[in-house]
């Protein structure tokens, strides 16, 4: 790779141990992938943050960068923690873990990167423009960047994004180059999704499509009509999290949706093939123990409709709302926040029911996230039963 003076400056140590230890990583990953320099990016997101993930060789990493230099020289912020920072004990959360995940987040903090929590990024000020060069870790988010605002990202993991955010720079390869944006395969929808779950269900539908092809990356998606922000934050999770996709085209919806080559190959999603994806994310007979809503993280709009469907009303199950602690401050300004907590309903900010400690507390998982219930059982063993947002909160207070 062709490094620029300042960037050979980095990779012998003039910058400290931690910037020199961040460049190797990136140029590991650059020598991998065949590309040919780096670029600059505007920002970045860090993934792996719940100390459930990290563990304490994760903390040892993060600290010995710390004592080398760490400092982040752009716009960094953190994805999900595994504990509410100011709430935890509500949600059952052990002393011994809130120790631990505090220091994650201190350290993290003490190298510059903004503690934001939150896999939305793009809903809390981390907001990239088109065509803009990112190196974000959170699947959903590289999803919902790529495609929805047109920034540029490869799927960074938790090393390489931290290692951007110490260098400014990622390696110029894969979504970051236009040849690599173009679509393998056309989806044609027959009936439109409604709603933020059939939006998650779809992107699993689609996402298993392209599993079974095989060599195919890049849908793009004819047959939506129109999408909200909150149906494509919930398309953008399913695909990555059913498809490994980091990039779609939504014909008149996405910004290069317009620019894209139409591919050759092509497949057709059916409504009933919809209905039974729905369907098989549901074990009906199952016992909810446990209802979250907010994966991904949720919008001051879906919180405003929250607090319309439980005013004046009592939840009678364990019920967490996840989202950022930018959107709970705007909901406590609004008034929603008291109508949600009177309701019994507990926020659970800055992390969510996948990256929390929560492993053997909980039999069934309610849900209205195809990627929720992914994870949720396939980390946390929890069976699940997946409907709309609104019968989700209609099966809490029952
Ligand atoms: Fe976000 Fe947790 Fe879902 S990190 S996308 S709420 S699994």
């Amino acid at each position: 790779m062709q490094l620029t003076i300042e960037e050979q400056a980095m990779l012998v140590g003039e910058q400290g141990p931690a910037v020199r230890k961040a460049m190797e990583i990136l140029l590991a990953l650059g020598t991998i992938y065949g590309a040919q320099k780096m670029t600059p990016v505007a920002s970045v997101q860090i993934a792996g943050v719940s100390y459930d993930n990290l563990g304490e060789a994760g903390l040892h990493f993060l600290d010995s960068m710390l004592q080398g230099g760490a400092k982040a020289r752009v716009l960094a912020t953190l994805n999900p923690a595994g504990m509410d920072v100011e709430n935890w004990q509500a949600l059952g959360i052990s002393p011994e873990f809130a120790e631990r995940q505090m220091r994650v987040i201190d350290t993290f903090a003490s190298m510059g990167v903004a503690p934001t929590c939150t896999c939305t990024p793009y809903l809390s000020g981390n907001t990239p423009h088109f065509g803009e060069h990112i190196a974000w870790a959170e699947s959903s988010a590289v999803c919902y960047a790529n495609s929805v605002i047109g920034a540029r990202s490869n799927r960074e993991g938790g090393p390489s994004a931290l290692a951007a955010a110490l260098t400014g720079r990622t390696p110029l390869y894969g979504y970051h180059l236009d040849e690599q944006r173009q679509p393998d395969i056309q989806v044609e929808v027959s009936q439109s999704p409604v709603g933020a779950h059939e939006f998650g269900a779809l992107g699993k539908v689609i996402g298993e499509k392209m599993g079974d092809l095989q060599g195919v990356t890049i849908p793009y998606i004819r047959g939506v009509g129109q999408a909200s922000v909150e149906e494509l934050k919930s398309l953008c999770a399913s695909l990555a999290t059913y498809g490994g996709a980091a990039l779609f085209h939504l014909e008149g919806i996405t910004p290069e949706a317009g620019l894209a080559a139409r591919p050759s190959k092509s497949v057709t999603i059916t409504r009933q093939e919809l209905e039974q994806s729905m369907a098989s994310l549901s074990d009906e007979a199952a016992e909810i123990d446990f209802i979250s809503l907010g994966c991904p993280h949720l919008s001051i709009r879906e919180i405003q409709h929250l607090a319309e469907l439980l005013r004046g009303k009592q939840v009678r199950k364990e019920f967490w709302i996840t989202t950022s602690r930018a959107v709970k401050s705007i909901a406590d300004r609004a008034g929603y926040s008291q109508v949600i907590e009177t309701s019994g309903a507990k926020f659970a900010v800055d992390t969510c029911c996948v990256v929390a400690p929560i492993r053997g507390r909980f039999e069934t998982l309610l849900t209205d996230s195809a990627k929720a219930c992914y994870y949720a059982y396939s980390k946390n063993k929890f069976k699940t039963v997946f409907k709309s947002f609104d019968e989700v909160v209609q099966e809490a207070l029952r």
